[in-house]
């Protein structure tokens, strides 16, 4: 068997690794998702697996998770700051949290890691979603005066900021497919969720470059290979026009980045979804394990956004309690950046997601994503394998 030739990254490209406030810190009382997780759904039954409860502890064991990153050798760490902690109330403003999440950017810095702040990751304030969430119009302006204060008092420790995580997974799971908060199932309410998403994007923008400037900022969207089978381009087209496209329209050629989080691919034939290819493994998740989707969705990012706007990927990863098919998936989906950035694509770093096992949404602690593992009881954190062939590829720069 030919030995594979070891492949070089560009010098400086970033590695980093990914996380979320209410997926990892606990304790998050003050949102929609900690009210969704404790309403009973339509059939009685409880809308997640578990509720997140004190997920891993992050927000009292946040150096921990930052000693892990520097042990990796990463030169990034994204995470998301709570806007439920930070203006529990509108108007209120805890100078407490931010300053948390002001310490932890600092604590980053100090061990030379660059902090990549979200600032919308699924959740928003309870007050927010009591007033209509993301169907109303003034949430985009809210969520900019928001974005405006966070950006004034952050901005210097903050060295790439996202806008908002996956608007287009908040509207699909949220408001057509019902498994989200506010567990809607309405499409003439997606559509008008799409619209204020599109909306308080550019705002935050706006409002991230007037008080944090020459912090990069961009979009970070949830993109799917979408595979037409023969007969199914024009619903694979329709498809994921609504799932992504819609959201692209968003993004400005003068953003500063943008973030292609991908993990798997939709086969879809004249009839819409095909399920898994028989032989292709599928993940707890349910999803096909196809780590070629990454350089599919960075080539297509590429192209939909002109060309010219610099991609980072900014979530990859895989939920298996295989570990091994996690280090060999990170390999192959590897490959696809190596391959892009061969073709001259401006692919400036790869984020594996993430850290930490932790609160997958509707799926609860289930799936298991992280290059650390975390006791559910004692918090302790347990890197794995993967997280150990994670910092070899990084420390060489190569694989
Ligand atoms: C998403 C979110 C993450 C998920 C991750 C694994 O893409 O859904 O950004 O919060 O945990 O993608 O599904």
């Amino acid at each position: 068997m030919t030995r594979r030739e070891t492949r070089q990254f560009p010098d400086g490209f970033d590695w980093g690794t990914a996380t979320a406030a209410h997926q990892i810190e606990g304790g998050n009382v003050n949102n929609d998702w900690w009210a969704f997780e404790h309403t009973p759904g339509p059939d009685g039954a409880p809308r997640t697996e578990d509720p997140s409860g004190d997920a891993c502890d992050s927000w009292n064991r946040w150096a921990d998770d930052v000693d892990l990153v520097a042990r990796g050798g990463l030169t990034s760490y994204r995470f998301s700051i709570e806007w439920s902690r930070i203006e529990p109330e509108p108007g209120e403003w805890s100078h407490a949290a931010i300053d948390h999440y002001r310490r932890q950017c600092a604590a980053l810095l100090a061990r030379g890691i660059d902090p990549v702040v979200t600032f919308h990751h699924f959740s928003s304030p309870r007050w927010i979603a009591a007033r209509g969430g993301w169907t109303d119009p003034a949430t985009a302006d809210a969520f900019a005066a928001f974005c405006a204060r966070a950006a004034a008092e952050l901005g210097p420790f903050v060295r790439r900021a996202c806008t908002i995580n996956e608007p287009n997974i908040v509207a699909l799971m949220g408001h057509l497919l019902g498994v989200f908060p506010p567990g809607h199932a309405d499409l003439d309410e997606f559509t008008r969720v799409t619209a204020v998403f599109n909306d308080a994007h550019r705002k935050a923008v706006a409002a991230i470059r007037a008080n944090a400037p020459g912090v990069p900022v961009g979009l970070t969207l949830s993109m799917t290979d979408y595979q037409a089978l023969p007969g199914g381009e024009a619903a694979r087209d329709e498809m994921r026009a609504m799932a992504e496209d819609e959201f692209f329209a968003c993004v400005a050629p003068d953003d500063d980045f943008f973030g292609v989080q991908t993990y798997s691919r939709f086969r879809v034939d004249a009839n819409g979804l095909v399920g898994p290819e028989d032989g292709v493994p599928v993940l707890p998740m349910g999803y096909e394990y196809y780590p070629a989707s990454l350089g599919n969705t960075i080539r297509r990012a590429w192209e939909v956004t002109g060309g010219n706007v610099p991609l980072y990927v900014t979530e990859n990863g895989i939920g298996t309690d295989d570990d091994a098919q996690r280090t060999a998936y990170v390999d192959a989906a590897l490959d696809g950046v190596l391959d892009c950035l061969d073709e001259g694509i401006d692919v400036r770093g790869y984020t594996y997601w993430s850290l930490l096992d932790n609160f997958e949404w509707a799926f609860g602690y289930r799936p298991h994503f992280g290059l650390v593992a975390v006791d559910r009881a004692t918090f302790a954190r347990t890197p794995k394998p993967s997280f150990e062939h994670y910092a070899d590829i990084v420390r060489a720069g190569s694989h």
